[in-house]
């Protein structure tokens, strides 16, 4: 049988857990809004037209930020049509995904909705079809408290008390020959710094994100990094990421390994940024916003767009990806990275929410159900707040076609913040571990060394595995995937060993005797 080993100390640590690491993303594109959040005519629709069902997903998911409102949408979006009397507003072309935009849903009514989600709003601004003066104007209108033009339009349409949107992304993805008015690293770089600076003279408090490159393998990745930071380092507090993964035709051993590419694709945008840094002679160090990521099966999607000759409509099915036990394993695994680069990765965006690439699905009328994905996410927001710990597994290893050799053991550690600390899990100093097993067949012995923590005792394990790899959740099976729990283990002289299931996403607390 395969082995992996690890040791885990307390006192090698790669840093606190951000919890906006595990944040998600709402874009105006397909059902996301409407039908997904939205739908005034579903039972359980409260009094704004939101979907309480859907609201008590979103929140039992554990998301403390939302980026919105796009994605590709926010580039041709003039923020102002989504503000004011509901039935006064424009319907409009959306020409990214070739919709029609009602405008039901606009800035004020996200912000109160995600607030009632346990989430902040993180706004995107349109930086391909407008500038600095719609991009100032909205942070006049959301954090200014009144007495001015933008200010006491907010209030005159219901909400006295600012937002105080604190994150901002500027533009989205403008690397990109698909996005609306897309730039030059240089011009991107240029007018990224501007606006910043704008509109940071209206509320010096906010936190903004500079667009890195749309994936790792754009022509341009990391020189694009390079220039636009050239321009903007001073200005902004992240450089963001994106990055959606897929299994290619049977390759199911490469595509269990795509955390492998994030991993790179971080550490090169992070030498990047440090590289700017000191050719500079920059102090601050900047961030990473990791803002749209997933599994997103993108070729059907580009096959399906080239058939179709889709009308304009409103909401249209678009992106409606149904995700498997081995797609959800690698979102664990996608996780796993993320937290691995805690020190540097302070916000995160599962792309998307709802029914668009979202762990959560929807039947306009019907029910809402979890996806399998929604699993690992959720127990990894909940369970992964602390402090992460720095790992060197040994482990058997195989050969894959995209990625090379690659470990058969993905892990993670994150030691539960002491009492009193900032954790919500409750339970505290826990530890959790989290881990992959990438053998499609074979279950990984793995042999963990916790002499470091002389005070756990007892094992708790979860694991989502199936037998059938594909098994998928649907409204008429809405927990077919879910995860079970395997026999506690107990920790004997400071020696953990257990058994992760073939191709499988694992959470183990660790905890004092009870
Ligand atoms: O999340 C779907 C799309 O993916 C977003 O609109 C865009 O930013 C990215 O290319």
């Amino acid at each position: 049988m395969p082995a992996a080993s690890l040791t885990i100390d307390p006192a090698f640590r790669i840093g606190p857990v951000d919890p906006r690491l595990y944040g998600s993303f709402v874009e105006h594109l397909g059902r996301c809004v409407y039908t997904g959040l939205h739908e005034p005519d579903h039972e359980t629709a409260d009094k704004d037209g939101f979907r309480q069902d859907v609201a008590d997903l979103v929140r039992e998911l554990g998301v403390p930020i939302i980026r919105y409102p796009g994605g590709n949408f926010v580039s041709g979006y003039n923020w102002e049509d989504g503000v004011g009397p509901v039935g006064q507003r424009p319907r409009r072309l959306e020409l990214a995904w070739r919709s029609i935009e009602t405008n039901q849903v606009g800035t004020d009514e996200f912000v109160k909705w995600a607030g009632s989600v346990g989430a902040d709003p993180l706004l995107a601004i349109n930086l391909g079809t407008r500038g600095i003066d719609a991009a100032r104007n909205l942070v006049e209108y959301c954090n200014h408290p009144g007495g001015t033009y933008w200010s006491d339009l907010r209030r005159a349409n219901g909400s006295p008390q600012p937002h105080g949107v604190k994150v901002w992304c500027l533009g989205n993805e403008m690397d990109g020959p698909w996005q609306i008015g897309h730039q030059t690293a240089a011009e991107y770089g240029r007018l990224a710094a501007e606006t910043a600076r704008v509109m940071r003279l209206v509320d010096p408090g906010i936190e903004l994100v500079a667009c890195g490159s749309s994936h790792r393998r754009m022509p341009t990745f990391a020189s694009w990094e390079a220039t636009v930071l050239a321009e903007a380092y001073d200005a902004v507090d992240y450089v963001s990421m994106h990055a959606y993964f897929e299994q290619h035709g049977a390759d199911r051993d490469s595509f269990l390994a795509c955390a492998v590419e994030m991993d790179q694709a971080i550490e090169e945008v992070v030498a990047t940024a440090d590289h700017v840094r000191a050719a500079g002679r920059h102090r601050k160090r900047l961030g990473i916003s990791f803002d749209e990521w997933n599994v997103w099966y993108l070729s059907r999607f580009q096959a399906a767009e080239e058939q179709s000759e889709r009308d304009w409509a409103v909401a249209p099915r678009l992106l409606e990806d149904v995700y498997s036990v081995t797609d959800a394993v690698v979102v664990g695994s996608l996780l796993i990275t993320l937290l691995r680069h805690a020190d540097r990765v302070k916000i995160g965006c599962l792309a998307q929410l709802v029914n668009v690439i979202g762990p959560i699905m929807t039947a306009p009328g019907g029910p809402a159900w979890r996806q399998a994905s929604y699993h690992p996410f959720a127990l990894t927001s909940r369970y992964g707040r602390g402090t992460v710990l720095r790992l060197e597994p040994t482990s058997d290893r195989h050969e894959t076609a995209e990625h090379g050799d690659v470990p058969l053991l993905d892990a993670v550690a994150v030691l539960a913040d002491e009492p009193g600390g900032p954790g919500e899990s409750g339970e505290s100093g826990e530890l959790r571990l989290f881990a992959v097993n990438r053998h499609q067949h074979e279950p990984l012995t793995l042999d963990v060394d916790l002499r470091g923590l002389p005070g756990l005792a007892v094992a708790t394990h979860l694991a989502l595995a199936d037998d059938d790899p594909d098994a998928i959740n649907t409204a008429a099976e809405p927990d077919r995937v879910s995860p079970r729990r395997l026999a506690d283990r107990t920790i004997d002289a400071g020696r953990l060993r257990t058994v992760l299931p073939p191709l499988s996403w694992n959470l183990l607390r660790l905890s004092p005797p009870g």
